[in-house]
């Protein structure tokens, strides 16, 4: 039996075939916990969905090993106005256990509350989602996905607009999902909080730049590559060659680069 839960091979994933993420290949472990960083539009989105199976790959593959998935998409794509309250948002972690309109068992309600309690939003059941600020509606999401009992998490940029506290409060969340064996997989901007909190990294630039040990591969030589891949992007390019689907560096060159180390925590 693998330790893996994800196994990435010459992954290529895009959109009406435009490459947005160029030939991936990396192991992400079962109960390892990894950031997954980069400037905007450097792909990090289109591989969550590459990963939740909403997009499929243009070229090679993305296999799951994991048996259960809980996707927390990126805060953008979520539509606040659907009038729901918080009870019927975190309900929806029941969906893979008993459908949309399965019964709740009284443990089931047990679990929501627990849920609730756990993000601190107990008492907000019967609010209204577009009543919610930024960070309740965070942490909601968070009881959802911990209802859910996933064992494999992908979070989009969790951490967005929200406070200090709440930061911290839903980073000991994830933290405590890898403790109990789950294996998590977080897009974020702050590198701070990366280097404090996530042992393991994903550097992309549409194309991986560096993978493994956080200390490794958040420094500034890895981040000037990462930016220099960046801009030399061309937008419109119709589709890769190999590693030359961006101009400028020796591109060929980087990808050897690229550590397959998946640590545990
Ligand atoms: N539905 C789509 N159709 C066509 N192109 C898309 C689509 N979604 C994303 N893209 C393009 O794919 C590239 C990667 O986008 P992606 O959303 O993965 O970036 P990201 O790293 O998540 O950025 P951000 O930090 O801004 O969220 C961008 O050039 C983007 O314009
Ligand atoms: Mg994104």
């Amino acid at each position: 039996m693998t330790d893996a839960a994800l196994t990435f091979t010459d992954l290529t994933l895009g959109y009406r075939g435009h490459a947005a993420v160029h030939h991936l290949s990396a192991t992400i472990l079962r109960g390892s916990l990894t950031a997954v960083i980069g400037a905007n539009g450097s792909g990090k989105s289109t591989l969550m969905k590459g990963i939740a199976g909403i997009l499929r790959p243009l070229s090679g593959s993305c296999t799951m090993q994991a048996r259960r998935l809980a996707y927390l998409p990126q805060q953008s794509e979520i539509d606040r106005t659907f009038p729901a309250r918080v009870v019927d948002l975190v309900s929806l972690g029941f969906w893979q256990k008993t459908g949309l309109l399965g019964r709740r068992s009284r443990a089931d309600r047990d679990r929501l509350e627990g849920c609730l309690e756990a993000v601190g939003l107990l008492g907000f059941e019967n609010r209204a989602l577009d009543s919610l600020s930024g960070g309740q509606m965070q942490r909601a999401l968070f009881a959802r996905t911990m209802l859910q009992d996933a064992d494999l998490i992908l979070l989009d940029e969790p951490f967005n607009a929200v406070d200090q506290r709440t930061i911290r409060d839903l980073v000991d969340l994830t933290r405590q999902w890898v403790t109990e064996g789950r294996t998590v997989l977080c897009v974020l901007h702050d590198h701070a909080l990366v280097s404090q909190y996530f042992p393991q990294t994903l550097l992309l630039a549409r194309r991986p730049v560096a993978f493994g040990p956080t200390e490794m591969v958040v420094t500034p030589e890895n981040l000037r590559r990462a930016q220099t891949f960046h801009e030399a992007w061309d937008e419109d390019a119709r589709w890769c060659d190999g590693a030359a689907g961006a101009r400028g560096e020796d591109l060929a060159n980087h990808g050897a680069d690229i550590r397959k180390v998946a640590a545990r925590v």
